[in-house]
């Protein structure tokens, strides 16, 4: 049993959406704006009318700790089979920013708990930009998926689309088909340094591989490209 509680307007639903771990309740949380939006590295995500803000909380089987990095996979994949069902061709900067056009139209922070060997709970949130503006600041980097459709998008069958697509499995080969950073040099902040590589290949645990054999994990890393 899945719970989904929508609401206006909520200062973060990645932390609403945590009133349902003691009582291990899998859950999905909808808001039509957030006043303090999480994105990842702890930066904030600007949350404005008129985009998607999902949150879903997943308590796990049997995924063994060592193939969290699915959660990722499976949550990327659902955002661009939506998007592309939705009429736009949708790329993967790895590890998990959905790009149309060159410009970011959703962000993903995956947050895990793990017991022993397996994986407790997934929190997974999802920021799309569908009718809202973009705000100034972000105008050259971002884009909503009005702008790139040319019309208004019906905010609720998108919804449903992706929360359908977020329980199907996706595989790697598609993240990795699907992923625009393959054969582009990449500038990686690790560390408080900067350093450029080509990203030559996304390994079966969704690693990046770069040319001098590095091997990136999503985490506390910043990795942009030159397109
Ligand atoms: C990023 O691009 O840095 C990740 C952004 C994740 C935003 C989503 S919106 C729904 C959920 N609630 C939050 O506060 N953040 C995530």
């Amino acid at each position: 049993m899945m719970i989904i509680e929508r609401l206006k307007s909520i200062p973060s639903t990645q932390d609403y959406i945590k009133k349902y771990i003691p009582k291990r309740q899998n859950a999905v949380v909808v808001a039509e704006e957030q006043t303090a939006g999480k994105g990842t590295k702890g930066r904030t995500f600007i949350s404005e009318k008129g985009g998607l803000y999902v949150s879903k909380l997943h308590f796990h089987e049997f995924l063994p700790a060592k193939d969290c990095h699915q959660i990722m996979v499976n949550t990327a994949m659902a955002v661009v089979k939506t998007l592309l069902a939705f009429g736009v061709d949708a790329r993967i900067k790895w590890p998990n920013d959905i790009w149309v056009n060159n410009k970011k139209i959703c962000g993903i922070l995956t947050q895990n708990s793990f017991k022993g060997e397996f994986v407790d709970y997934s929190l997974v949130g999802i920021g799309v930009n569908l009718n809202n503006d973009i705000a100034k600041e972000i105008v050259d980097i971002a884009i909503s998926l009005k702008q790139a459709t040319q019309k208004e998008v019906d905010g609720q069958a998108f919804l449903l689309t992706l929360l359908h697509n977020l329980n199907q499995t996706s595989l790697i080969s598609d993240y990795k088909a699907y992923n625009l950073v393959l054969g582009k040099q990449i500038t990686v902040c690790k560390d408080n340094q900067n350093y450029s590589a080509i990203a030559v290949d996304i390994l079966q645990d969704g690693a990046l591989l770069l040319d001098n054999g590095e091997k990136l994990y999503a985490g506390e890393l910043n990795v942009k490209i030159s397109l």
